[in-house]
């Protein structure tokens, strides 16, 4: 016959090693623990994730890059949010703010010959004020400041690091401004991290590391560690090694312009 007592240790030792090795494991990779605790995506990343739920890219284009075209519209098509077009229309973040809830900021909205002007068009831009969340504005104007292409570095080598960003493509998978939160298969937390922020925090420690990743696309930190190089050996977009293409003067300005938005002074800049 089986001795219940025996049993009830086997099984106690069976979970207390269970414990132990769940222990060590969260002692031995600290990195590892904080890049899974905390999914941290900014309110950027958000708000174009709320932008994309809420239709505004049917209108506005992808991203807010291309919009459709407007027939009777002195602009022939609807505005993008880039390249400074917001601040023809907009002229502060509370301005935004009446764009999404009311469709148009309301000093526009008691112009007779700007109503006139909206009915003349195929296409008007909606009021979104019942199917919005106070936290869902503030990340759609996140999102719309970080992709209006008007804010901006000091001139030098961050300004010239944010134009090389845009030529190189940095954007397109780093988000709007390096906001981050593009999806990436494989990864830790699922999508690619931006220049800012706590995961920024975590996977660059200081300016080295800013360079390696830049140059080898990666920190030795992590690929040399067992648990953190599965993901980022696993995760389909890999951040791509630029050093064998550029220039000592470009990495660097690359790094001027990260270190600035890593810097978020942005945040209390308006619009210029
Ligand atoms: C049905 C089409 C349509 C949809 C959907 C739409 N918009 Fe618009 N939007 C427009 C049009 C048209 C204008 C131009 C209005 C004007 O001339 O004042 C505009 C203007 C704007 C502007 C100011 C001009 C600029 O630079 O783009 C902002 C900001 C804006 N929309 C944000 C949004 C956001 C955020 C959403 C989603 C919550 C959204 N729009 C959804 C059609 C649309
Ligand atoms: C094809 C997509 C892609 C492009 C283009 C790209 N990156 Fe990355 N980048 C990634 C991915 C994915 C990671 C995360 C890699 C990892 O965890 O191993 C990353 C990581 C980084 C990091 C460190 C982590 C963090 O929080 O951002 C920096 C800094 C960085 N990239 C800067 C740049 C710069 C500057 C450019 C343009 C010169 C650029 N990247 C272009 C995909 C890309």
């Amino acid at each position: 016959m089986r001795d219940p007592s025996a049993r009830a240790w086997r099984r106690t030792s069976f979970l207390l090693g269970a414990l132990l090795i769940a222990i060590v494991g969260w002692i031995a990779y600290p990195h590892v623990r904080n890049i899974i605790v905390p999914p941290e995506i900014t309110a950027a990343a958000r708000g174009r994730q709320r932008a994309e739920e809420l239709g505004c890219f049917t209108c506005h284009g992808p991203l807010g890059r291309a919009g459709v075209i407007n027939p009777g519209s002195k602009y022939e098509s609807v505005p993008p949010f880039h390249e400074g077009t917001l601040m023809m229309f907009a002229k502060s973040d509370q301005e935004l703010r009446e764009y999404i809830l009311h469709g148009a900021p309301a000093a526009k909205l008691q112009s007779e010959a700007y109503l006139k002007e909206m009915r003349g068009q195929a296409i008007r831009m909606p009021a979104f004020a019942d199917f919005v969340s106070e936290q869902d504005v503030d990340d759609l104007v996140a999102f719309l400041r970080a992709s209006s292409e008007m804010l901006f570095p000091p001139e030098g080598p961050a300004a010239d690091g944010e134009e090389l960003a845009h030529e190189l493509g940095c954007f397109t998978c780093h988000g709007a401004m390096g906001s981050g939160g593009h999806a990436n298969p494989g990864s830790l937390k699922g999508y690619i991290p931006g220049f800012y922020g706590p995961d920024f925090a975590e996977l660059v420690r200081d300016d080295e590391e800013l360079r390696a990743w830049i140059t080898n696309g990666g920190v030795p930190r992590l690929s040399d560690d067992p648990l953190a190089s599965f993901f980022l050996e696993r995760q389909r977009v890999q951040m791509p090694a630029y050093g064998g293409f550029l220039e000592d003067k470009q990495i660097a300005d690359l790094m001027a312009y990260v270190k600035w938005v890593a810097g978020e002074e942005w945040r209390e800049m308006p619009l210029q």
